[in-house]
């Protein structure tokens, strides 16, 4: 089968009631039609996702928003013109026609348009919304390629749609338009200060907001299940246990101490995309590699370090 024949394919199962795994530019998701509660329920099931951790529903088209959601501010309109399709995703009052299993009893739907085509053209064939949640088991680390979906959930899913590596490697950024601020509720591949370019003060929330406005934010999560640690200050890496390391940018590896057996540079040039990008298969990798421990060496909070540092300090939480 090529590629379009894969689509359709996938496209009937979503149309019957399956569950298919597709890629998208940040990560792969796990889709299922929003408006057949059945079939949402199995996605939870699958990824073992408690109940109280709402979907984002991806569309291919703004038509969807009038069936979707009662009104756009204009502030999320502006967002939506400019990162539309790519990795934001906006909450939005949700109209009835959205199930509640979906939005997980809150008031507000996530809507996301990805911009990569296979996922386009598989939300336009199959003909509805897909409600999709990153195809990793709750906890687990978010998979940038097909077989780190087949590894993890291959058994339990209808299909995997394999589109390559994600472009973008990181989940989308999450802002509420439910209240009378926008409020960011999860840093992700669009960068805070060119929304905030946009639209002015984004109220970031902090730990507790998160978790009622956004369940899914539960501290832990992203996690390898070799421990992680943090490091404050390059200088002083731990010469203790067998580890592995995590930089962004190139360092001396002459300079390590010798219990520091693997070590993943995330960009060659230090490039933040490039790096958010290669993360979550970096983690994989050292993960995969027998290790006492995995430290991370810090970054700053600019750009994509932003999200780069939420995912290893979720990863990091024990
Ligand atoms: O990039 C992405 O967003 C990927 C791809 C597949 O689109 N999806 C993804 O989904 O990361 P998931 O389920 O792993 O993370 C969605 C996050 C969770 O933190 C969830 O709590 C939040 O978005 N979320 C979803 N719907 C929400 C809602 N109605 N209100 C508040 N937060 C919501
Ligand atoms: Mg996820």
């Amino acid at each position: 089968m090529d590629g379009a024949e894969q689509i359709s394919r996938a496209a009937g199962i979503i149309k019957q009631g399956g569950v298919v795994a597709f890629p998208t530019e940040t990560v792969y998701g796990l889709g299922t039609n929003a408006f057949n509660e059945k079939s949402v329920a199995r996605v939870f099931e699958v990824k073992k996702r408690p109940s109280f951790d709402p979907l984002i529903v991806h569309i291919d088209n703004e038509n969807w928003l009038t069936e979707l959601v009662h009104r756009i501010p204009e502030k999320a309109k502006i967002l939506i013109d400019a990162f539309w399709p790519g990795p934001l995703s906006i909450v939005l009052p949700k109209r009835s026609k959205v199930p509640d299993i979906v939005t997980a009893g809150l008031p507000g739907v996530a809507l996301r348009m990805p911009s990569n085509l296979v996922a386009l053209t598989l939300i336009r064939e199959a003909g509805v919304p897909l409600a999709a949640p990153s195809a990793n088991p709750f906890g687990a680390i978010s998979p940038t390629l097909a077989s780190h979906v087949k590894e993890q959930l291959g058994e339990d899913i209808d299909m995997i749609l394999d589109g390559g590596p994600c472009s973008v490697g990181i989940e989308s950024t999450v802002i509420s338009f439910l209240e009378s601020e926008p409020v960011l509720l999860r840093a992700g591949g669009a960068e805070l200060e060119e929304i905030q370019k946009l639209i002015g003060k984004v109220k970031v929330a902090s730990a507790m907001e998160h978790i009622s406005h956004s369940p899914g934010r539960c501290e832990r999560h992203y996690s390898p299940s070799t421990p992680l640690t943090r490091l404050s200050d390059p200088k002083y890496i731990p010469t203790e246990l067998r580890a592995g390391l995590i930089s962004v940018a190139p360092i001396e590896k002459k300079n390590l101490p010798p219990n520091i057996v693997s070590v993943e540079i995330l960009s060659g040039s230090g490039d933040l995309r490039e790096a958010a990008c290669n993360l979550f298969a970096a983690m994989r990798r050292l993960d995969s590699s027998d290790l006492e421990v995995i430290y991370s060496l810090p970054l700053s909070n600019q750009g994509l370090g932003l999200a780069i540092n939420d995912r290893l300090s979720r990863a990091a939480v024990r």
